[in-house]
């Protein structure tokens, strides 16, 4: 066998197909259970705040620049910096994030294994009547005594390779075209459900109402670590997507629509939990916790709960799904095209070192609780270092590249689909990624971790 053979490569059929891929792979975990709890954490309303200049300022403009460098180059993220810039060391930047994906895909799918174990919950009656101090006793039992973790990390491994062996157009578009409304249906019935519970207004007023005192250089970085996260940014991911992206697609129109509906969804996630952690007594900063044990207090008040959190579990594994194999997607072209593997031996490879690092990650606080580095577990390593650090850090590295070690002309030459488009918007962008971004990115990181005063 030959290898892999760059002139089949595959692309998304469709615009819409790729509005549902990218925003499949933006939406996901970390709007509906990282958001929240990280909002909870850092001081709700002005967080919110904060995040949403982030957004604007700073993580469409990077989502823009991924997909330039993707759909010009044609490669995964290593071998597009070795086409845009040959003999150049800019491909590090391709491999860093070819190893943030490992992380990534370790503690997330970690994760969305969690969201397995709460449907078998909801089908055995296992969380009915439970307070929401049984509730959580339960959710840390089974994340430090028992093996389960590491059983539904493997089954939800294997459901993203076979969806991801199924290719890109008829493998990941098609999925995420069916999964994406679902998800956005269900959560509007939740929000629904959530804010006639007594006492809901004040959960509205954490999420809404600004308090900046709050603030500090950690929120901040919080919350730049947030938006990359989830707009899936930082990594490659989404010059990977870009790679199977047609000449006619308007870039930056795409990252608009992706970016509002991924805000929207973290947004409705946020009316969907604090009105209910305020109406249970629940405090907002419980950490990663906080949906699991919050969601099921909810449905516990529910006529036919049951079937509402088994819906919403699903869709949650789903939502986590259309993520997870884009983080795959990521290391699978990778290996693919820069080892000159077949697909599905590049799968195959993928998926069986993934098993290592995230059976470790998903049993961090139970058989595998004692490898810790610089005091974190392997879960919270992996999730910490990979938002806090790494994708900001690519991030700065990607726009730095396009804004100051790539030809300016080939940029707009991209964005304008060679000049069929206006893209009146180019010299802000072009401002945005030369100076905004790489500035404010460099602020709030060496201010997050303490090593600059403001
Ligand atoms: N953005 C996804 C979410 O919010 C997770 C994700 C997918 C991701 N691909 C990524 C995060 C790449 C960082 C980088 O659930």
């Amino acid at each position: 066998m030959s290898g892999f053979d760059f002139s089949k490569r595959d692309s998304f059929g469709s615009r819409l197909g790729v509005v549902a891929a990218a925003a499949g792979s933006a939406v996901g975990l970390g709007n509906i259970w990282r958001f929240p709890y990280v909002l909870g954490e850092n001081g709700g309303g002005a967080f919110l705040i904060i995040y949403l200049v982030i957004m604007f300022a700073i993580g469409i403009p990077v989502m823009m620049s991924e997909l330039v460098i993707g759909r010009r180059s044609q490669r995964n993220p290593v071998g597009a910096f070795r086409v845009l810039a040959p003999g150049k060391p800019w491909y590090l930047v391709g491999m860093m994030g070819i190893i943030s994906a490992f992380m990534i895909l370790a503690f997330y799918t970690a994760v969305a294994g969690w969201t397995l174990e709460y449907i078998y919950q909801t089908l055995t009656g296992g969380f009915s009547g439970k307070s929401s101090v049984e509730l959580t006793a339960m959710f840390d039992s089974f994340r430090s005594e028992s093996l389960r973790p590491a059983l539904w990390f493997s089954v939800f491994m294997i459901a993203t390779s076979a969806i991801v062996l199924g290719g890109v157009r008829k493998g990941i578009e098609k999925s995420t075209k069916i999964m994406m409304p679902l998800l956005f249906i269900l959560l509007l019935v939740m929000c629904i459900k959530s804010l006639t519970l007594p006492g809901a207004g004040k959960g509205m007023e954490f999420l809404f109402k600004p308090d900046f005192s709050k603030i500090t250089g950690t929120t901040v970085l919080m919350a730049l670590g947030q938006v990359f996260f989830s707009l899936s940014i930082g990594m490659g991911t989404i010059i990977t997507y870009g790679s199977y992206i047609q000449k006619d697609n308007n870039l930056a129109g795409t990252s608009v629509q992706v970016s509002l509906i991924d805000t929207a969804v973290a947004v409705l996630a946020g009316i969907a939990i604090f009105p209910a952690v305020f109406a249970f007594g629940i405090s907002p900063s419980s950490g990663e916790a906080l949906t699991f044990i919050v969601l099921p207090g909810i449905f516990q008040q529910m006529p036919g709960g049951m079937i509402f959190a088994f819906m919403f579990f699903l869709l949650l594994a789903l939502a986590a799904l259309t993520s997870t194999i884009s983080v795959l997607e990521v290391i699978v072209a990778y290996f693919s095209e820069q080892l000159r593997l077949t697909r599905r031996k590049a799968i195959i490879l993928a998926t069986l070192s993934m098993f290592v690092l995230g059976i470790t990650a998903s049993l961090s606080l139970g058989l595998t609780s004692r490898i810790k580095l610089f005091g974190l577990n392997t879960f919270d390593l992996f999730n910490t270092t990979t938002a806090n650090i790494l994708l900001p850090l690519g991030g700065l590295l990607i726009v730095i590249f396009l804004g100051w070690f790539f030809p300016g002309r080939d940029v707009k030459d991209e964005l304008s689909n060679g000049g069929s488009l206006k893209a009146r918007y180019y010299s802000l962008y072009r401002f945005i990624i030369r100076f905004v971004a790489p500035i404010a990115i460099t602020i709030v990181f060496l201010n997050g971790i303490g090593l600059l005063k403001i």
